[in-house]
């Protein structure tokens, strides 16, 4: 028997599949992984090391860890099923990564509401707006908020941490309009001691993430964007591991001395402002293509 012929045989084993997507996806895989084998020609042994990876993947996650999320994305999967589901030719704004830090049902806080309770040495005021893609606002947008701590870790990686900790779910006012009180974001290394971390290694790969605040906005009426927006000033906006940095999310951090204006009620020393426009698409223009 050829490859060739070993191939078809099982992907004609489908035929009775009653799902046709579920067919042609399995079908789709089960082509792409001989092609693989067949043009790397693998060996038994990397066959079983490349199982033994994934059954490690697999062994790795759980409620707080999901390893096959990281593979996805330090592979460049999550990122290219992005891109083909939100691709160009869209005013709204551009989608990246979901990651494995977000977590379901952040608190309601006001806008101007810290997203944590301490501001640290490097306070960051971030205001927004939410349009839709004619720029109309959208009053009573949900924009769900989540960041790292300047210990670099989420408060779901973090015992020391409140769980609510640098999350939080806010309503645009009557004009669109957002805005909390936050630390500066840093950049931080993906959970890299795991299968993942070890393959980035093996790579010659490094593990770290630009500094970026995560935002999840929706409203009634628009096809809802994840995002981010990235601090100008990373030095690995150009290397992120999972490849998440789309350049029209990169915003500068301004920086303001107290000693040139006064500073906002509440903080001390230098603070840094950002402000964002987040444009959503109507749901019937995205289904015009
Ligand atoms: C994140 O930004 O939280 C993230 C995204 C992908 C992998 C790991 C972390
Ligand atoms: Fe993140």
């Amino acid at each position: 028997m050829t490859a060739h012929a070993l191939t078809r045989q099982v992907i004609e084993r489908l035929d009775q599949c009653p799902d046709p997507r579920l067919r042609e996806l399995v079908g789709g895989v089960i082509r792409h992984v001989h092609e693989f084998a067949v043009e790397q020609a693998l060996t038994e042994a990397e066959l079983m090391a490349g199982i033994g990876f994934l059954t490690e993947v697999g062994q790795m996650c759980t409620a707080r860890r999901q390893e096959f999320i990281l593979l996805s994305d330090t592979l460049g999967l999550s990122m290219l099923v992005d891109l083909i589901n939100h691709g160009a030719g869209s005013s709204a704004t551009e989608s990246t990564v979901l990651g494995p830090f977000y977590v379901e049902g952040s608190p309601w806080r006001s806008n101007g509401d810290a997203i944590t309770d301490d501001l640290g040495a490097q306070p960051l005021l971030v205001s927004g707006h939410v349009r839709d893609t004619a720029g109309r606002p959208l009053p009573g947008a949900t924009v769900d908020v989540w960041q790292n701590a300047t210990n670099r870790l989420y408060a779901v990686q973090d015992d020391g941490q409140s769980p609510e900790n640098l999350r939080g779910r806010f309503h645009t006012d009557g004009d669109g309009a957002f805005a909390f009180r936050t630390v500066r974001p840093v950049d931080y290394p993906i959970p890299d001691d795991g299968p993942v971390g070890r393959m980035l290694r093996a790579t010659g790969r490094h593990p770290w993430r630009p500094a970026h605040i995560h935002f999840i906005v929706s409203a009634d009426g628009c096809i809802p964007v994840t995002t981010h927006v990235f601090d100008s000033e990373s030095a690995y906006l150009e290397s992120d591991v999972v490849f998440g940095v789309k350049q029209s999310l990169v915003r500068t951090l301004v920086a303001h001395d107290p000693a040139v204006e006064a500073a906002p009620a509440g903080i001390q020393g230098r603070w840094y402002t950002v402000d964002i426009g987040v444009a959503l698409a109507p749901v019937a223009s995205s289904s015009l293509g």
